[in-house]
């Protein structure tokens, strides 16, 4: 069924009404395998990291902005860093930890600089990051939904990877609003809102990135 849909979610100001097809909430489609490879980290488990999101999460673990976005955004972001030279880790940190602080699912002033701060307290304890590259997280997150278009090659990556998920919330991508030449592409375009609109699920949702807790037991966000 098509139907025409008002934007809720306010990552973007940009927000526009589009023409969506009704997908699945939660899209994890486990026959089709991710197109990444696992995520590298060094040090510090990476469940553990997942896990003290996870004990913390305000909103439903597989919501609207939730882990299956966190994802997404990962992933987003590596497809574009072959071009952009983007640092992997701090998109991996940015992925999982921009959107980690939110307190509702629609315009939440300040989760940007709550979730820099939060990433800030977790450094040294369930991640490591020299100074520079946390520095590049830290404004990478703070200022994710700020519009911004110029800053550092690693920063534009992050904010066009999760620029690029926005259609699960009924907004377009516009190449106009992303940073970078490898985000603006057409066919990355369309391949990132697919993913968004189908609510794409990556394989390492159940493995690597598997966690457990009382986020997941307030179900799915409604969309
Ligand atoms: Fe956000
Ligand atoms: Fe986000």
């Amino acid at each position: 069924m098509i139907r025409t849909h008002r934007p809720r979610d306010s990552e973007s100001r940009a927000a526009r009404t589009i023409r969506v097809v009704d997908y699945p909430a939660r899209g994890r489609r486990q026959d089709r395998p991710s197109l990444m490879p696992p995520m590298t980290l060094t040090g510090v488990s990476l469940n553990l990291l997942l896990q003290a999101i996870r004990d913390q999460y305000q909103l439903p673990w597989w919501g609207l902005h939730g882990v299956t976005h966190w994802a997404r955004v990962y992933e987003n972001g590596l497809r574009l860093a072959d071009e952009t030279g983007a640092d992997r880790d701090v998109l991996l940190y940015f992925a999982l930890l921009h959107d980690a602080k939110r307190i509702n699912e629609a315009w939440d002033q300040g989760h940007g600089l709550r979730g820099a701060e939060y990433a800030a307290t977790l450094r040294g304890s369930h991640f490591d990051m020299a100074q520079r590259p946390f520095n590049l997280l830290f404004e990478a997150c703070e200022h994710h939904t700020d519009g911004l278009l110029e800053a550092d090659p690693t920063v534009q990556t992050c904010w066009d990877a999760d620029r690029l998920d926005l259609a699960r919330a009924r907004i377009l991508p516009r190449p106009e609003q992303l940073c970078s030449e490898a985000a603006r592409k057409p066919e990355l375009i369309a391949w990132a809102t697919e993913r968004s609109l189908q609510r794409w699920g990556p394989a390492f949702l159940d493995d690597a990135w598997a966690t457990d807790g009382p986020a997941a037991e307030r179900g799915e966000s409604p969309s």
